[in-house]
């Protein structure tokens, strides 16, 4: 084994960069378990641009909070960082990731970012909904995305080396998705059924080990491009194919240029490796544990991964806090 040179390891950037999800989170602590879902995410949404815009980038925002007449804050196509002419990146936002589970004060909620270098991150203007493919790097190129499920099951087991009995498919649990859940389990493989959550899905499925082999399905569109940042830094795979869930959504993507028929590929979603992805727990979770304030500290805990080498950590870290 051979450890890789201090030059192709995290750069000091991820550290930076932790400091805007682990402030979204523990603005989002505030109202765990209190009911409020959008009380949480302008809480987080507030937090997270005012540390973006301490960052020594000059950042645009590509998937924000949707657009400037909707959200005054992180809109998409919003200028964002301390400096100019200096790096520049695309940047994709979900101040917090699981807002139900935050308003019912339940697991996995998180605050996730990914940056990309400029005109490097694919913009999905006003798409919502995306079905999804992710899976880990000894798949990578492999799975047709228009083959049945079952194909697509039996492309990934050999890829892993294991049988498809032991494979293990993330899904959103929705109505929409009962089909693709049956030719699962029809096809031999096991469900991991989540009500929200799915960036959370593609992260466990391109990690080894998780327990989880692959994301399916159609979840939302942002959650889609921020997954893509992130497994495209691990060297996993994922493609998406936008998939309007209402009539009103189809006629919006289609005036805005966007097929639902073709699949993006990785290259189409983000086309550079120098891509740098946080993800800072609010509730605990399977990635990371959630906030916890104990005295004057605050702990969160943020998983970060920066390409091209795909290096990751999970930092704790403890912060001084004043009470109310
Ligand atoms: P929250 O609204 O609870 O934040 O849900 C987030 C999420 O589950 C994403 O992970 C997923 O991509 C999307 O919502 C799915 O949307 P919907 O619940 O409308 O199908």
């Amino acid at each position: 084994m051979v450890h890789r040179p201090i030059q192709q390891r995290t750069p000091l950037f991820a550290y930076c960069l932790r400091n805007v999800t682990e402030a979204a989170a523990l603005a989002a602590y505030d109202w765990v378990g209190r009911g409020d879902k959008n009380a949480a995410d302008g809480a987080a949404v507030e937090a997270m641009r005012k540390e973006l815009n301490a960052l020594p980038i000059e950042g645009t925002v590509i998937i924000g909070e949707g657009a400037k007449d909707e959200a005054p804050e992180l809109y998409c196509g919003e200028a964002i960082g301390l400096s100019r002419n200096r790096a520049k990146f695309d940047i994709a936002v979900d101040p917090v990731e699981g807002t139900s589970y935050t308003a019912k004060g339940i697991a996995n909620a998180l605050s996730v970012i990914a940056l990309a270098p400029r005109g490097t991150m694919f913009d999905p203007g006003p798409s919502y909904y995306m079905e999804k493919i992710a899976v880990p790097k000894e798949a990578k190129g492999l799975i047709d995305p228009e083959a049945p499920t079952a194909d697509k099951l039996k492309v990934l087991a050999r890829a892993l080396g294991k049988p498809v009995r032991e494979l293990t498919v993330f899904l959103l649990e929705k109505p929409r998705h009962e089909k693709m859940i049956e030719e699962i389990y029809a096809a031999g493989a096991r469900c991991a059924l989540y009500p929200a959550g799915d960036v959370m899905g593609g992260l466990l499925a391109a990690f080894p080990d998780s327990g989880i082999d692959m994301l399916l399905g159609t979840g939302g569109t942002p959650e889609g491009i921020l997954t893509a940042c992130a497994l495209r830094a691990i060297g996993a795979d994922f493609m998406g194919r936008f998939d309007p869930q209402s009539e009103t959504e189809r006629k919006v993507i289609a005036e805005f240029g966007l097929g639902t028929e073709e699949w993006l590929m990785m290259d189409d979603l983000v086309s550079s490796d120098q891509v740098f992805f946080c993800a800072t727990g609010v509730t605990d979770g399977i990635l990371v544990d959630g906030v916890t304030v104990e005295g004057d500290f605050a702990r969160t805990q943020t998983l970060m991964i920066s390409g091209p080498y795909g290096e990751r950590q999970v930092l704790t870290s403890y912060h001084m806090v004043e009470a109310d």
